[in-house]
């Protein structure tokens, strides 16, 4: 559910015209709901309250300091993938001792920083990550808490390449060694073995893979129990997948997935940290476009818009599917026609919309492309020499812009010119 609806005819972010955002700030834009992504946040500790769990939010899927601040107020921890999103998450307020941080490349710069702030945990994905990870904490005498990401060779039933759990992707530890690495973990100095890390995925919309991965995390606890191993956590990844097609897609609720790590991890008596990005930040978030042009070519109708695949790369990089809106109400009642939504990038690939029944767009007229609020700013680019666009979030019938549009003359004066030109 979200906050991104018709009211008098006219799109409404909460109880603000997105036209009126549009006068305001210029097109293209993020749009962001805070009411939406409170309710996300708290959908999803409502699911778990009655279990020891640590939501950490996947802060790769929005990075924005104004949304990790209102997760962060809502309580919530994060899952950084490098030293920018730590620094970002410690910027917002988060305490170190609610953030994990991932990834297969961390450097030992960016180990030394996390170790001198305190997180709360690495999940670690190799064998000489982890020697670095000894190395650099005893040279600072500190003990590195640590869960070593198991994969656990499990099909997510996604696209490519949004799948992270099977025995060729370049994630984690194969199963059949988590032990052997969990005795050397113990071994090394400056190494406190914490927990378990495992993902499989993002946009799951079957719980069955998680039944599958959870099984296998289940019995790896307890073989490493009988090892000897402390465990405190585990780290159950995110994934969680939401409604892209809101007509046909029915991702299973908060509930349904808390009721599946219940009954599998339940009776462990660990702490649950989980990493959900998308299921939180995904529908908080529109793309907010104006048509340039009305395009009919030979084979083909477009709607030329002033967004593109530098603010949107999802469908591009993976066909995927997002629900564009007319800002007016009264263009959907029109007969539909079948039509490319593309931006202006000099690329056949940059297109926001293929072959889709929408309506008969005028130059002028103000879309949404829906769904945008995960993995749609964090993945933007000015290739083309385009600006970043601004990202406004509303909260209620206020509006803020919570990342101005650069100008030209930043980005020209990014580049520096060598003192012989
Ligand atoms: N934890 C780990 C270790 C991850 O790699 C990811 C996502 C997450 C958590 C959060 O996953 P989520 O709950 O958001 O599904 N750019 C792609 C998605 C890439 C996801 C990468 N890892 C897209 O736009 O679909």
């Amino acid at each position: 559910m979200h906050h991104f609806t018709y009211k008098n005819g006219v799109l409404h972010a909460e109880d603000v015209a997105v036209a009126d955002i549009a006068a305001s700030v210029g097109t293209p834009f993020y749009c962001y709901s805070t009411a939406t992504l409170t309710r996300h946040y708290q959908v999803l500790e409502q699911a778990f309250a009655n279990q020891d769990a640590l939501i950490c939010y996947a802060m790769k899927a929005n990075s924005n300091q104004a949304v990790l601040k209102t997760l962060a107020k809502l309580g919530a921890g994060m899952d950084v993938v490098s030293e920018g999103e730590l620094r970002r998450a410690r910027a917002a307020g988060v305490t170190a001792d609610k953030i994990i941080f991932a990834g297969v490349g961390k450097t030992r710069a960016e180990m030394a920083y996390a170790l001198s702030e305190g997180i709360l945990g690495f999940n670690v994905e190799s064998l000489p990550e982890l020697h670095a990870l000894s190395d650099v904490a005893t040279e600072l005498r500190k003990q590195a808490p640590v869960s070593i990401r198991v994969n656990p060779d499990v099909d997510a039933k996604t696209h490519e390449k949004i799948s992270t759990g099977k025995s060729e992707n370049k994630f984690g530890v194969p199963y059949a060694d988590a032990v052997n690495i969990y005795a050397e973990a113990a071994s090394l100095p400056g190494i406190d073995v914490a927990g378990i890390h495992m993902h499989i995925g993002s946009q799951i919309t079957d719980l069955m893979p998680y039944r599958d991965a959870f099984r296998v995390l289940r019995e790896l606890v307890v073989e490493l129990r009988a090892a000897g191993h402390k465990l405190r956590h585990l780290d159950i990844g995110g994934g969680l997948g939401v409604p892209y097609d809101s007509a046909n897609d029915v991702p299973p609720h908060p509930d349904e997935y808390a009721a599946v790590v219940q009954e599998a991890l339940g009776a462990l008596d660990l702490k649950i940290v989980m990493e959900p990005g998308r299921v939180i930040a995904g529908n908080a978030g529109i793309l907010v476009s104006r048509v340039l042009y009305w395009k009919v070519g030979a084979e083909r109708t477009f709607t030329i818009v002033d967004a593109s695949m530098t603010e949107l790369l999802r469908p591009t990089l993976y066909e995927a599917y997002q629900e564009v809106w007319p800002e007016r109400e009264a263009l959907k009642v029109e007969t539909p026609v079948l039509q490319d939504v593309v931006g202006p990038v000099c690329e056949s690939g940059d297109y926001l919309a293929k072959g889709r029944e929408l309506p008969p767009f005028s130059e002028g007229d103000l879309l949404a492309v829906m769904t945008a609020g995960a993995y749609g700013a964090v993945m933007a680019s000015t290739y083309n020499s385009r600006l970043l666009v601004p990202e406004v979030m509303v909260s209620g019938d206020k509006f803020a812009v919570v990342r101005p549009r650069p100008s030209y003359e930043e980005l020209i004066a990014q580049d520096v010119l060598p003192d012989w030109l």
